[in-house]
């Protein structure tokens, strides 16, 4: 049984980017996944996705997001199929991307894509015809924030007015993501991180405004010291998918950076969690001190991760 509020305006609807969505949108989202978590928690079994299919391509490794949208889609009758970069012609030398978007569209019902450039995430969903779900590109990772606003509001009840602050790679696509969902949902957001790591000043203009009418504030600091006051600290790896070739030089630049205990208590908080997307290195990003310890919330979020994934499944295909 859906929740009260009818989903028409989201069936159909690709997950590119949380700037195509309005906040009432994204409040129906994670309202949606409390609810098929708690019917997960209570044992029901739904067959909501009988009949229909999931293609989920991955040109970048997974573990939570292929998990969450294989078994959450398997699990209510649904048929996944997983294509790696080995099994498919895509953007290859003999097909194009409009091309297999075209092709895929015929057969599945929706389509996951996980990988480089956003531009081929919108191609898929502008030549396909059923909705297309970001599972990350270089720009942004709009499923795992949905689980992050998830995760703090079951710790701390409503979200709105609170304080996020991401330390670490300031223009990565998981700072990104969490800046645009801040701006929806009104939630206080504050990136710390060295300039040359600042996250584009072009969402950054986009943001800002967005966060003022919803009564919340963007914030860019190289400061540490920002961190006072924060209800939830948030890291990810210092060196993303793709960037191996530059690993030395982005340790040394964020080694300042790590979430250790020492900034934890800098919050001045002690109902301060601590959230990460994961993987996490623990001794570089985060200390074992905090990923392990009682502030830590991250095996929470990465459950999370597959409520919310089938959340916006549901309400999205048709
Ligand atoms: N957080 C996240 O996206 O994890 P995976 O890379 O394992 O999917
Ligand atoms: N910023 C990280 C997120 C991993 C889930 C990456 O892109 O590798």
């Amino acid at each position: 049984m859906m929740l009260a509020m009818e989903t028409k305006t989201l069936k159909g609807r690709s997950l590119l980017t949380w700037l195509d969505y309005s906040s009432e949108e994204i409040r129906y989202f994670l309202d949606l996944s409390k609810q098929v978590k708690a019917e997960k928690q209570h044992g029901e079994i739904h067959q909501r996705f009988a009949g229909k299919t999931l293609a989920m391509l991955f040109e970048k490794r997974s573990t939570r997001t292929r998990s969450s949208f294989e078994t959450s889609f398997g699990e209510e009758g649904g048929h996944p199929v997983f294509l790696s970069m080995a099994d498919i012609h895509l953007g290859g030398t003999k097909e194009t991307i409009e091309d297999s978007a075209r092709v895929l569209g015929r057969m599945y019902s929706a389509i996951e894509f996980r990988g480089f450039k956003q531009s081929t995430v919108e191609a898929l969903a502008k030549y396909s015809g059923v909705p297309v779900y970001n599972g990350l590109t270089d720009d942004f990772h709009p499923t795992q924030v949905l689980a992050d606003i998830l995760t703090m509001e079951e710790n701390f009840g409503s979200c709105t007015g609170q304080k996020l602050c991401f330390v670490g790679d300031g223009r990565n696509n998981v700072a990104r993501s969490l800046m645009v969902i801040c701006a929806k949902l009104g939630i206080n957001f504050t990136i710390i991180t060295p300039p040359s790591l600042n996250p584009d000043p072009v969402l950054v203009k986009i943001c800002k405004p967005i966060a003022t009418e919803s009564g919340s504030k963007i914030e860019i600091s190289v400061d540490t010291g920002e961190v006072k006051g924060a209800n939830a600290l948030y890291t990810d790896v210092w060196v993303s998918m793709g960037e191996e070739s530059i690993r030395e030089e982005r340790i040394k630049l964020l080694t300042p950076y790590q979430v250790n205990q020492s900034l934890m208590d800098k919050t001045g908080r002690k109902d301060c969690i601590f959230l990460h997307c994961l993987p996490a290195i623990r001794g570089e990003d985060v200390s074992a001190e905090v990923i392990d310890g009682k502030q830590s919330r991250v095996w929470d979020e990465a459950e999370n991760r597959k409520h919310t994934i089938k959340a916006i499944m549901l309400a999205t295909i048709t």
